[in-house]
């Protein structure tokens, strides 16, 4: 039987190709999102993957919106956890909102999406939970102190899920994509991404949202059953660790 993926941040950028990746491997997938819903109307008309907004940051608004989308397509077996934000700046100018924003948005949004649909996963004895961290969670990154603190914080989450998690078939893992051709990047001043960004990647250029999704299929298979609590780092070379 198809297995039901859900994939938060799943209408726009890295989620979208996962989504699309994971219905092409024979997933009933659902996409959520949190506010613009041009884009979320395009990509169900494009894919007919069904989309469900709401704000990852609410753990009432995560428990409901888990809730519809298991009376529609059944119990959830797998989980990408993908949805993110940036609000850069440096941090002696950082505000508090700028601060907590970021925070619930990319780390609290874990614990407010496994927590609804751990018990099931525990019960049904599987479950494929892949967090998408990044590689500035990995190294640290200038103007992004609630970013990297946020990402680096996914990877302990991950780490210490698998291990509660590991008897109960579940595997929880973490994918550190380097910078890929988003519209998340392309917020990056163009000189800065020319000048600075791209002279630090070995393969030289960007990474495409496609090349991270294959990752995602690959950790919510049943061929990663082996591997938990792990870090995938795909960066074109950028940080090796
Ligand atoms: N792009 C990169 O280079 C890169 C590198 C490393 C890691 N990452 C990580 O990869 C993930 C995806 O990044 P991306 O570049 O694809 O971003 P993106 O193009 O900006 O897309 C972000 C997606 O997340 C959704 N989202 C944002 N806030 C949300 C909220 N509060 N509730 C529900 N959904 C929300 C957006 O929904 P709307 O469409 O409704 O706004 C959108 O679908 C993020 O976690 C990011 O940190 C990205």
């Amino acid at each position: 039987m198809a297995r039901v993926a859900v994939v938060t941040g799943g209408t726009r950028g890295i989620g979208a190709a996962i989504a699309k990746a994971l219905s092409a491997a024979g997933c009933k997938v659902a996409a959520n999102y949190g506010g613009n819903d041009e884009a979320a109307q395009k990509f169900k008309a494009a894919t007919g993957i069904p989309v469900f907004k709401w704000d990852v940051s609410a753990y009432e608004a995560c428990a409901a919106g888990l809730k519809k989308i298991e009376a529609e397509l059944g119990p959830v077996d797998i989980l990408v956890n993908n949805a993110g934000i940036t609000r850069d700046t440096m941090f002696h100018r950082m505000t508090p909102e700028q601060w907590t924003q970021v925070i619930n948005t990319n780390l609290s949004s874990l614990f407010n999406m496994c927590r609804p649909v751990i018990e099931g996963m525990r019960q049904r004895k599987f479950g494929r939970i892949v967090n998408i961290s990044s590689v500035n969670g990995q190294k640290g990154q200038m103007g992004q102190s609630n970013y990297s603190a946020a990402k680096a914080g996914e990877l302990g989450f991950t780490k210490a899920l698998a291990q509660e998690s590991a008897k109960s078939g579940i595997t929880v893992n973490a994918i550190c994509p380097g910078y890929i051709g988003t519209e998340m990047v392309q917020a990056v001043p163009k000189d800065v991404l020319e000048k600075n960004i791209i002279p630090q990647i070995p393969v030289g250029r960007l990474g495409e949202p496609e090349e991270i999704a294959r990752c995602v299929v690959f950790l919510a298979s049943d061929d990663s059953s082996f591997i938990t609590g792990s870090t995938l780092t795909a960066n074109g070379g950028q940080y090796m660790i």
